[in-house]
């Protein structure tokens, strides 16, 4: 447990930027809700916007479109990377915790096992890259920041993938999701659990914020849903997910690496045991599921 506290959070539009406003200022602490228009990132005269008083700034602004990184390499060098090394020397200088976001895609993905955090990234997209940069820079300019990959969120108030395959299978529609790519979801309300704690121990450095568990396909994920809630009496029927392939995805033009589960032992290490991603997503369906 930590004392109340201001906390500063960027990218409050998107899912976990606005995920975080709503779980600390739940929990007590004054939240300064920093969207696009009080802080761009795009900008260099940031530091100006920014106020020493805070205790905590987390950044999980990002561009996190890999499509649109590859279409806008500039942009995506400066929000993903410049801007948080700014910040971070900034909270570094006034003594404010800074905890940054990055992602799982900075790995290759080319190995069927668990990246670790000693496992040396190697990114292959614009995205990837610019979020690696990001981590070095972040890092470089503050030691004591904490750089949180990420990855699959659910559970936002913004859907992501698993929120739309819930409504989907509910509503009886055919579902049809990639079988051959690999990482773990992660529960938006864990995620923002374990940043609580963390934020009450010394840690820092690089942490794998996310469940345990075998690795899993988005189509692993998506059957994994509709057995479960058939299981649960949520649907009447046995739903059978249709497999699709990442050389089918025309519309993908950024690489997209397909082993990315990262093993959470770093984020064990501060704060203990955490759950698989199974019973994560088993309670989310059962909280967000009403039996008819
Ligand atoms: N969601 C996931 O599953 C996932 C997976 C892996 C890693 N991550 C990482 O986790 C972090 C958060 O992701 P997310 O899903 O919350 O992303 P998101 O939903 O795309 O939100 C991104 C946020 O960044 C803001 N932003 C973009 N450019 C900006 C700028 N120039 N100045 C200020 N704000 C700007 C956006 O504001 P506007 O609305 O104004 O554009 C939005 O609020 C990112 O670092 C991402 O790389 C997320």
């Amino acid at each position: 447990m930590h004392d109340l506290m201001k906390i500063a959070i960027t990218g409050v539009s998107g899912r976990v930027g606005a995920a975080l406003a709503g779980f600390f200022a739940k929990s007590g602490h004054e939240v300064i809700e920093l969207d696009r228009r009080s802080l761009n990132l795009a900008s260099s005269s940031m530091p100006s916007s920014l106020d020493p008083s805070w205790d905590v700034l987390f950044n999980p602004a990002a561009i996190s479109a890999p499509d649109l990184c590859e279409d806008n390499p500039e942009e995506a060098y400066q929000v993903n990377a410049l801007a948080p090394r700014v910040m971070s020397a900034w909270c570094a200088e006034h003594r404010v915790k800074f905890v940054h976001f990055s992602t799982d895609y900075v790995f290759a993905g080319d190995e069927q096992r668990k990246c670790s955090i000693e496992q040396v990234p190697l990114p292959r997209t614009i995205y990837g890259k610019t979020k690696r940069a990001g981590e070095i820079a972040v890092l470089a300019a503050n030691p004591q920041a904490i750089v949180a990959r990420v990855s699959w969120i659910y559970g936002a108030k913004k859907p992501g993938f698993v929120d739309s395959v819930m409504a989907k299978i509910r509503l009886g529609e055919q579902v049809t999701s990639i079988a051959d790519k690999y990482s773990l979801p992660t529960r938006m309300d864990d995620l923002a659990h374990w940043l609580d704690l963390l934020l009450a121990t010394p840690a820092c450095g690089i942490v794998h914020a996310c469940h345990g568990g075998e690795a899993v396909s988005w189509h692993g994920i998506a059957q994994w849903i509709a057995d479960e809630l058939y299981r649960l009496q949520r649907i009447e029927r046995r739903v059978s997910i249709t497999a699709q392939y990442l050389s089918e995805q025309k519309n993908f033009r950024a690489h997209r690496p397909v082993h990315t589960a990262m093993g959470n032992a770093s984020l064990e290490k501060w704060i203990g045991p955490v759950s698989d991603w199974q019973d994560a997503l088993r309670q989310h369906l059962l909280e967000s599921t009403i039996k008819p």
